[in-house]
């Protein structure tokens, strides 16, 4: 198994670190012979490259057999013209990787913010509202004038099934309850889409229960008691803004963590961004990135029968939790230690367990 490793920008580095440390102890520990390979995107990349993204990151990511990559500083890529390159963007529409599937869960003894709750936000990940990603060639936004932007978006009905099918495919394995988030009573046609698909593929999954809510509702809803959901199902953009809430409200945005998966390719990416505020401290919470590691794992796990691989991303979880209930966590998680400290500890805790 080989991994290729992008660390990305600001707490990026940090937080790959700790986690290449954890992968290191789950691969010796249950002799999953990982080999990683380190390259680099964002601002490392445009400095050394003139690009953010190298082409020749394809080909890198297609030989390995999984992908795992850090935030990057988004918001400063402005202009592809300029090698300027949203990598998480790149990397999703190329492999085409159209679940993105974003546990959140509280742990006994860390204190969540609205009580204990254990749910999966999956959200559609190659096109809606993200107009760099809707088009084969170009993009689909306009500025008309000046003063006038357009947006575009997509919806095709093939993305809103899989995603759907997805969905329904996770929730069997777990206590068979999916909810819809949708804005379909605004966006009456390509929500409307969404909502019809996904209680058509619905049909197909006979003992799992159904309901469906408006996006905006939904945001009291799950603050008010998240333990009612099991998995979500929403858009691009309805799931990226829920999957923060859930990730804070299961205790912090550091615990956010994510697999962009497609038929036959995943990426373990953390769900938050390159946290320059805290970036170079050594506080970033690598929980995020750990945990997204070990969905990696346990996917590869999954689609090859090889048990050894679900057994290292149960003990990844297992040892986060155990972490989180004994304080051997950073800050915002209520611990006194650092990025490195706390990676440390938990590389350590796998690696004897
Ligand atoms: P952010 O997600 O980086 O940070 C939001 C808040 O959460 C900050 O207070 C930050 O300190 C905290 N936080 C995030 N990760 C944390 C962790 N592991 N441990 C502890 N606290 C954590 O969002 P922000 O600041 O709006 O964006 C920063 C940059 O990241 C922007 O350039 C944005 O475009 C980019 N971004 C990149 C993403 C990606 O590459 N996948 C996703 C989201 C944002
Ligand atoms: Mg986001």
């Amino acid at each position: 198994m080989r991994i290729l490793v992008l660390p990305g920008d600001g707490i990026g580095p940090e937080i790959t670190a700790a986690t290449l440390e954890v992968l290191r102890a789950a691969s010796q520990r249950f002799a999953l012979d990982i080999a990683l390979e380190e390259d680099i995107v964002g601002h490392a990349s445009l400095s050394k490259h003139g690009v953010t993204v190298h082409p020749a990151m394809v080909e890198k990511a297609r030989a390995a057999d999984g992908l795992m990559l850090g935030p990057a500083a988004t918001f400063e890529f402005r202009d592809e013209a300029k090698g300027e390159i949203n990598p998480s963007m790149f990397f999703r529409k190329t492999f085409d990787l159209f679940a993105n599937i974003r546990p959140a869960r509280t742990y006994p003894g860390a204190t969540g913010k609205a009580g204990a709750f254990d749910l999966i936000v999956v959200r559609e990940n190659t096109e809606g509202f993200y107009a760099d990603r809707n088009m084969e060639q170009g993009n689909s936004k306009l500025l008309v004038t000046k003063d006038v932007v357009i947006s575009m978006r997509r919806i095709t009905r093939q993305c809103c099934a899989r995603v759907a099918h997805a969905a329904f495919r996770l929730a069997m394995q777990r206590r068979k309850h999916v909810s819809i988030v949708h804005k379909a009573n605004v966006l009456k046609i390509g929500d409307g889409m969404f909502l019809e698909e996904c209680h058509k593929a619905a049909k197909e999954y006979p003992g799992v229960r159904v309901d469906d809510f408006i996006v905006d509702a939904m945001m009291a809803h799950v603050v008010r008691d998240p333990a009612k959901f099991d998995v979500i199902v929403t858009t691009n953009m309805a799931g990226d803004i829920l999957s923060d809430l859930t990730a804070e409200l299961s205790g912090s945005l550091g615990l956010a963590a994510s697999l962009n998966a497609g038929e036959t390719y995943a990426m373990a990416q953390a769900a938050h961004g390159s946290a320059p505020d805290i970036a170079a401290k050594n506080i970033a919470n690598p929980f995020s990135l750990i945990l997204s590691a070990g969905q990696l794992l346990g996917w590869h796990g999954e689609r090859r029968q090889l048990r050894t691989f679900t057994d290292a991303a149960a003990a990844i979880e297992q040892g986060v939790a155990r972490a989180l209930a004994t304080g051997a966590c950073t800050k915002d998680m209520g611990g006194a230690l650092g990025t490195r400290e706390s990676g440390a500890a938990l590389a350590l805790a796998i690696a004897k367990a």
